[in-house]
């Protein structure tokens, strides 16, 4: 499939669950990549609310709605330019359920059941809707309708862009060239960045929200910042680096190192000889100075809330241009409408 002729820079798309809040691994993993390489890419991202509502009983729909709106303020607070970048709800679209529904006709059941993330939500939820199987498809159709090159996503999301280009393969084996072939482009510092108080398991914002110390909200005081980070988890030795350490000095050197883009050498020097108080503290002084920032614009943005919803209207309205035009040929090369 060729792109658009007039667009010679590749299309970005990426998105966000806008389920309880973002925290510094949603950053590290993600958004902070997005802003990183903005202007090198044509960009879009969405704040995926229909992903959010596959698991019902998890939010309140007044909290979903206030969620969506708090997401998008922080995708710009955390650095995209509001000016070059298409940041707008999902679910202000019709286009994705309805390519979502055409792209569940032609993947296969076992494609779904096969998911990693699919088995471990499924294990811990109460009841599993159709929804929570169906999660990746919609996730290839969020991606495909906008001929999508690449996917600036986490680790724990490479699966499910593996997918998307199979879910594409197949439709366009069976009806003709129809999508671009997406990529994943995950970071090589800080793509799994971990609990602090479970160095084994992924800093995971559902987890955050009933265990105060899991994770560092983008959206935290600094008191709470400061007690999540120095209860952190660590080990009984005193060499402060990143070979041979236990799992949760490695995730405090690596948020460290994401954070300060400094070297391993340059941060092995820094702390050789110190004990972990005083990797703790510097890491405390590099994650504020990473927030402050960030707490002030999205603050900013949140308190001219009609400008927001202006933006995120217009911001439809382009996303909306590209989709329906993805969704027409997808129903032109199946026989629909
Ligand atoms: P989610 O929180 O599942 O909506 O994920 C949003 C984005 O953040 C995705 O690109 C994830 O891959 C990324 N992400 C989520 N949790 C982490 C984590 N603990 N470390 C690094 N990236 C993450
Ligand atoms: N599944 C992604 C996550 O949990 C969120 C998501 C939905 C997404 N649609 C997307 C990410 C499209 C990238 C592109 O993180």
């Amino acid at each position: 499939m060729k792109k658009d002729q007039a667009s010679k820079k590749p299309r970005v798309f990426s998105g966000v669950q806008p389920s309880h809040d973002l925290h510094i691994g949603n950053y590290i993993g993600a958004l902070r990549n997005w802003a990183l390489k903005q202007h090198l890419s044509d960009n879009i991202f969405c704040v995926v609310d229909l992903h959010a509502l596959t698991l019902p009983e998890d939010i309140k729909p007044e909290v979903l709605r206030e969620n969506s709106r708090k997401v998008a303020a922080l995708y710009y607070a955390c650095g995209l330019d509001i000016e070059t970048n298409i940041v707008f709800i999902q679910s202000h679209l019709h286009e994705h359920a309805e390519a979502a529904w055409i792209l569940n006709c032609t993947t296969p059941l076992g494609w779904l059941q096969r998911m990693t993330q699919f088995k471990a939500k499924s294990e811990q939820a109460a009841s599993i809707g159709m929804g929570l199987l169906d999660y990746p498809v919609l996730q290839a159709a969020d991606i495909l309708l906008y001929d999508t090159d690449e996917v600036p996503v986490g680790e724990d999301q490479r699966q499910h862009i593996e997918l998307t280009r199979d879910i594409a393969i197949r439709f366009n084996n069976l009806f003709g060239e129809t999508f671009v072939l997406p990529k994943a482009v995950i970071p090589e510092e800080g793509a799994k960045v971990m609990g602090l108080d479970e160095p084994e398991a992924k800093m995971s914002k559902s987890v955050a929200r009933n265990r105060p110390g899991h994770a560092i909200n983008l959206l935290d005081n600094e008191k709470t910042i400061k007690k999540a980070i120095m209860s952190a988890v660590t080990d009984s030795e005193k060499e402060t680096r990143f070979e041979h350490a236990s799992a949760g000095v490695i995730n405090l050197l690596t948020m460290y190192r994401a954070l300060t883009h400094e070297s391993r050498d340059a941060i092995e020097a820094r702390f050789e000889g110190k004990g972990y108080g005083f990797l703790k503290k510097e890491l405390l002084g590099a994650v504020l100075e990473t927030l402050k920032p960030i707490q002030s614009k999205f603050n900013e943005i949140m308190a001219d809330r009609d400008g927001l919803e202006r933006l995120l209207a217009k911001n439809a309205d382009a996303a909306r241009e590209i989709a329906a035009k993805t969704l027409s040929k997808m129903k032109e090369a199946t026989g629909l409408g």
